[in-house]
């Protein structure tokens, strides 16, 4: 099966077997090496001076330490699909308030309606987009909507889950307290980690917390990271491990330029594969994802049915999500990917539509 999914994705064959390597303590100093090399890759690759820590969860999981370390009572959630929602549902199940700022499926959050919408709200202490919203194939404006929190003193916090590895991210210009991603998507590796780079405001916030909980407690990941390039749990070893493999294949490639020129371009030819089948695409022209292309379902066909039909041939896509799980299919381009594998998933859809 050829995998064109949102996650978990393929993985290249040198990552998968770098996983194979034997166990070691995680308070030996062969875990020391791993940990401090991936981390300093991460920092270059985010463009970060702040810390960055490895979590033993998905990425939601850290969606969840955010709020738990840094948020007292009341924060914006910005919400263009099932993602930014669910960070509204994790913010209130932790008692959270939350100010919700929708945009109609497949739209933008923009700037203006941020401003405007923090200028009504005054009181809010953190502002959560979701970078690239998955469940709709939209990118976000993500520069000009940090500078809009940032002139108002917020906290920022970036759900990169499907973003980061294949869309420019550059944590400290953006002024991002708190960037997050998982394994399982644009890195290419299996699923089980998550990182996420920490602002020290985050970190001041996170000592003043109280009942933050012991498992995802920011302070603890910097103590142990900075004690003993470690952490206070068991850490995933063979993810790590493959995550440090594929960030050296991304320096040696070119580095991080070069790896988002290659998610440009691979997305560019699945939208381009779409439009010469006279398919359309589902967000707003402008703000579609380099990692995930969302398209509306031809007249007579319902995008399940699409689903079914390419996993006949071969190619697992992903269904469309939520309120558009009818009208809408997915197109994956994130992890292990060949250019004739691109070629050959257009051709099987342009059988499957007829
Ligand atoms: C944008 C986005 N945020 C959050 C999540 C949840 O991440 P995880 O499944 O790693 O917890 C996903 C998963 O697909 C996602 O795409």
């Amino acid at each position: 099966m050829k995998l064109f999914t949102v996650g978990p994705v393929a993985c290249r064959p040198e990552v998968l077997r770098e996983m194979s390597i034997q166990m070691f303590s995680h308070r030996s100093v062969e875990y020391q090496r791993l940990h401090q090399e991936t981390i300093e890759r991460l920092q270059r690759f985010l463009e970060t001076r702040n810390q960055v820590f490895l979590f033993p969860s998905s990425g939601s999981g850290v969606m969840e330490a955010t709020i738990r370390n840094c948020v007292r009572k009341r924060m914006l959630c910005c919400i263009n699909g099932a993602f930014g929602k669910r960070y509204a549902d994790v913010a209130r199940s932790n008692g959270r308030e939350v100010v919700e700022l929708r945009t109609p499926l497949g739209e933008p959050t923009t700037p203006e309606e941020l401003d405007r919408c923090l200028r009504e709200n005054p009181d809010v202490e953190a502002v959560a987009i979701t970078y690239n919203e998955t469940s709709v194939g939209l990118i976000n404006p993500l520069p000009q909507l940090a500078e809009v929190v940032k002139s108002h003193g917020k906290l920022l916090f970036v759900d990169a889950v499907s973003a980061m590895g294949g869309a420019e991210i550059k944590v400290d210009e953006w002024g991002i307290d708190v960037c997050f991603s998982s394994s399982q998507k644009c890195f290419g590796i299996p699923p089980g980690l998550a990182v996420a780079s920490v602002s020290d405001e985050a970190l001041r916030l996170s000592e003043q917390a109280t009942n933050k909980g012991w498992y995802f407690d920011f302070k603890l990941y910097e103590r142990y990271q900075q004690r003993e390039w470690s952490t206070h749990m068991t850490p995933p070893i063979p993810q790590i491990a493959a995550l440090r493999k594929e960030l050296e294949i991304i320096e040696k490639e070119g580095g991080k330029e070069a790896r988002l020129e290659l998610y440009r371009k691979r997305s560019e030819r699945i939208r381009e594969g779409i439009k010469e089948l006279d398919l359309t695409l589902f967000p707003r022209k402008g703000y579609e994802s380099p990692t995930v292309t969302c398209v509306n379902a031809p007249e007579g066909m319902s995008g399940i049915e699409i689903y079914e039909r390419m996993r006949e041939r071969g190619f697992e896509l992903a269904k469309g999500y939520g309120e558009v799980k009818e009208r809408t299919f997915r197109i994956g381009n994130m992890g292990y990917i060949q250019w004739e594998d691109i070629e050959e998933m257009l051709k099987a859809l342009a059988e499957v539509i007829g």
